[in-house]
């Protein structure tokens, strides 16, 4: 019997159950939707378009091109300030990525925080989520402009103003999102493996069985480590870029802080069981050298 192998059991099914959870988070309308990996808050996208009062001059041509496809809703909601400019552009007020699907909804009560409705008092509500698919990667251009099209106004994202900086940054991140997503499914399998190993190591306590399981879990820790580091570096790059490039058009990012915890919590409990089997690997030698020189 080896006692101590219980803890990476325990810390192997924690971290097990938070990859899973870091997969399949916000991949339901109504499951886990404030764990994205980021957020996309376009409710005030175009604000500088739309506003006359504005004296810059770039933006007068542009503006007098698509004068006669606004509705004169888009015009009132600037003063109004109930509904969002995103709403009367047929718009969502946010976007948040996941790792198989992305949601898109309203800010409730309102998008902006005013003198009593303070910016924690702001809920999202998730309206639509795209098709769950493998090898998702999210894509805003073509969630934006697909919307768009849908109102029939004829307004597009280059009337927006929409930074070609954006398109850019975001191509380059495809590949390390669909590779995140074969780390977190490498992760999974391999933590479900070393946590199996390590409840039938409880019953034997060799040194074999020790040195099997310090390899399957220090795999599991390397997979889960790069599948953290790959989507923090996703969420980080991805939310520079576009808050670089988008604040002039009134289209913010915002990294998933909670999503960041679990995957980084589930790291940590990885290295921990590496930790704990070097240790019970450590101190069989101890007892067998002991046991050697008793025999003696
Ligand atoms: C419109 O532009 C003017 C001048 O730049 C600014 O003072 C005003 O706050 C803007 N209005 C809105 C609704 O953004
Ligand atoms: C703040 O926004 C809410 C929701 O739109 C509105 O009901 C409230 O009157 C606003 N408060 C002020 C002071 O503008
Ligand atoms: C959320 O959106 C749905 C659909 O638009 C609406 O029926 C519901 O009342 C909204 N919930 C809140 C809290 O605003
Ligand atoms: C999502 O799935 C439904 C049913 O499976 C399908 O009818 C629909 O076309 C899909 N939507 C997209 C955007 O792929
Ligand atoms: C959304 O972005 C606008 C500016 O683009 C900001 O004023 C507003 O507070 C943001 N809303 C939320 C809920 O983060």
């Amino acid at each position: 019997m080896r006692p101590t192998a219980l803890i990476p059991v325990l810390f192997g099914l924690a971290a097990f159950v938070l990859t899973m959870l870091c997969i399949f988070a916000g991949s339901k309308r109504d499951f886990m939707q404030d764990y994205s990996i980021i957020t996309l808050n376009t409710s005030r996208i175009g604000t500088n378009v739309f506003n006359t009062t504005s004296d810059t001059d770039s933006d007068s041509n542009i503006f007098e091109s698509i004068w006669d496809n606004v509705t004169n809703s888009i015009e009132s909601s600037l003063n109004d300030k109930i509904n969002s400019f995103a709403q009367d552009l047929g718009l969502h007020d946010f976007y948040s990525a996941h790792l198989l699907d992305y949601c898109s909804g309203y800010y409730t009560p309102t998008d902006l925080p005013n003198a009593t409705v303070s910016k924690s008092d702001i809920d999202q509500n998730v309206t639509y989520c795209s098709n769950r698919t493998s090898f998702f990667h999210f894509n805003p251009t073509t969630a934006l402009e697909t919307e768009l099209n849908k109102t029939g106004l004829g307004i597009t994202l280059e009337d927006l103003h929409w930074p070609d900086a954006v398109n850019d940054g975001i191509r380059t991140l495809r590949i390390a999102q669909k590779a995140a997503f074969i780390l977190y499914c490498i992760s999974a399998a391999l933590l479900l493996i070393a946590t199996l190993a390590s409840l039938i190591s409880v019953f034997f306590s060799g040194r074999f069985s020790a040195f099997i399981d310090i390899s399957l879990w220090f795999l599991a820790f390397l997979a889960i480590a790069l599948a953290s580091a790959l989507t923090t570096a996703v969420a980080v790059k991805a939310s520079s870029v576009i808050n670089k490039h988008g604040r002039s058009i009134g289209v913010e990012a915002q990294r998933g802080n909670k999503f960041m915890a679990i995957t980084w919590v589930a790291t940590g409990l990885a290295g921990l069981s590496v930790f704990v089997w070097v240790f019970e690997c450590l101190r069989g030698r101890r007892r067998e050298r002991y046991v050697g020189h008793v025999e003696k």
